[in-house]
C-alpha cells in the first residue's frame, strides 16, 4: 500500500510536480524534503526505473515515510538531517532530478506538541527535535537588537520595534513559556485587523530563524551551483517572498549566457556561460481549486531550472 488515505499532508501542486519531471527515464532522484512521502510516492509510482533518495530533519517523518513507501524499499534509501549536510554525502555523478518542498509540513503545523501553532502550551518550533536552539530560547534570549532584526528581516514586520520590546519587557517579569502567551502578547502591540492573527508573520520569522530556513536553501543551491549536475531537473517549491526571491535570483544567475562585465560593448565571454535554462519563467502557483482543496498551497511557487547536459 503505498497511499495512505489518512496521510497528515497533502503534496502541492502534485500535478505540476510531476509534470515538471515527465522526463525522467531512470538514475537517481533525490527529494531533498522528504515529508510524508507524497511527491515521493508519486514519482516512485511513475518512473519505475529511479533510485530515490529521500532526506527529512524530522524523524517522525522519516518513520511515516517509511512505512508509506515500503512496497519501494527496493530503490530508496532514507537519510535523516538536514540537506545542506546529507547533499555533501550524496554522489551527484547520476543526478538525474531533484524536488525541494521547502516549509514546514501539515502535521508540524497541526501537532500541538510541536509548538508551531498560535493555541500552542508549548513554543518550540524545531523540525528536528534534536537541533539545540527553539523559539522559546530565542524569544527569551536574544537582545531587543536581535530581536528586532529578526522580525524586520524574516516577519517583514512594520511594528518589528514595538513587538521586539513588549516581549523584552515581559521576560523580565516571566519567561515566556508557549505560543499563546507569545500570541496574546503580540495582540497588546497589534490590534487584530481581519482574519490574519497579527502573530503570523512573528511566528513565520522565529520558524526560519529557529530551523535557519533560508541558511539552508542559499547552501542547497550553492552544492547545485557547484556540482552542476548534467541534465539533472531541479523543482522547488517555496512558501513565502524570501525564499522564492533566492530561488529566483539562483535561477536567473545561472540562467545567464553572457557574464561579461556591464561596460563592455560586446560580448567577450563566448556567449554560452550559463548552467542551464529556467524552464519556468514565471512561477508555477495552485489553481483555484487546489486552493480550495489544500489552502496551504494558496503561497506556494515552483520554479524549475534544467541543467546542461
Ligand atoms: C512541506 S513538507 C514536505 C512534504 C512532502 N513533499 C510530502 O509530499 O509529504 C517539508 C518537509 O521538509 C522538511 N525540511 C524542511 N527543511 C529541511 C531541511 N533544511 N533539511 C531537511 N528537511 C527539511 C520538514 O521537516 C518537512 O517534513
Amino acid at each position: 500500500m503505498s497511499d495512505i488515505k489518512d496521510s497528515p499532508h497533502i503534496p502541492v501542486l502534485l500535478n505540476e510536480v510531476l509534470d515538471s519531471f515527465k522526463e525522467l527515464k531512470d538514475g537517481v532522484f533525490v527529494d531533498a524534503t522528504l515529508g510524508y512521502g507524497g511527491h515521493s510516492s508519486a514519482i516512485l509510482k511513475e518512473h519505475k526505473d529511479i533510485h530515490l533518495i529521500g532526506i527529512d530533519r524530522d524523524s517522525e517523518a522519516i518513520e511515516f515515510s517509511k512505512k508509506r513507501l515500503k512496497e519501494f524499499k527496493d530503490r530508496i534509501e532514507f537519510k535523516k538531517g538536514p540537506f545542506s549536510e546529507v547533499l555533501k554525502e550524496i554522489d551527484f555523478s547520476n543526478l538525474k532530478g531533484l524536488l525541494a518542498d521547502f516549509g514546514v509540513s501539515s502535521l508540524q503545523l497541526d501537532k500541538l506538541e510541536r509548538g508551531f501553532s498560535f493555541n500552542s502550551d508549548k513554543l518550540d518550533m524545531r523540525m528536528d527535535q534534536s537541533s539545540a536552539i527553539s523559539a522559546k530560547d530565542i524569544v527569551n534570549s536574544y537582545s531587543l537588537d536581535e530581536l528586532t532584526k529578526i522580525l524586520r528581516e524574516y516577519g517583514e514586520i512594520r511594528e518589528a520595534k514595538k513587538i521586539a520590546k513588549k516581549i523584552v519587557e515581559y521576560r523580565v517579569k516571566k519567561e515566556i513559556s508557549s505560543s499563546k502567551e507569545l500570541a496574546n502578547l503580540v495582540l497588546e502591540v497589534v490590534k487584530k485587523k481581519g482574519k490574519i492573527h497579527p502573530a503570523t508573520q512573528l511566528f513565520q520569522a522565529l520558524r526560519i530563524e529557529v530551523n535557519r530556513e533560508l541558511d539552508e536553501i542559499n547552501a542547497l543551491l550553492d552544492i547545485l551551483e557547484e556540482r552542476r549536475p548534467k541534465g539533472a531537473t531541479i523543482a522547488l517549491i517555496t512558501f513565502h517572498s524570501l525564499e522564492d526571491r533566492l530561488v529566483k535570483q539562483r535561477f536567473r544567475k545561472w540562467a545567464k549566457r553572457c557574464i561579461c562585465p556591464a561596460e563592455v560593448m560586446r560580448c567577450e565571454c563566448g556567449g554560452d556561460n550559463n548552467l542551464g535554462v529556467e524552464v519556468t519563467k514565471k512561477p508555477i502557483v495552485a489553481s483555484k481549486e487546489e486552493i480550495e482543496k489544500n489552502p496551504r498551497s494558496r503561497s506556494a511557487k515552483l520554479r524549475v531550472f534544467k541543467f546542461k547536459e
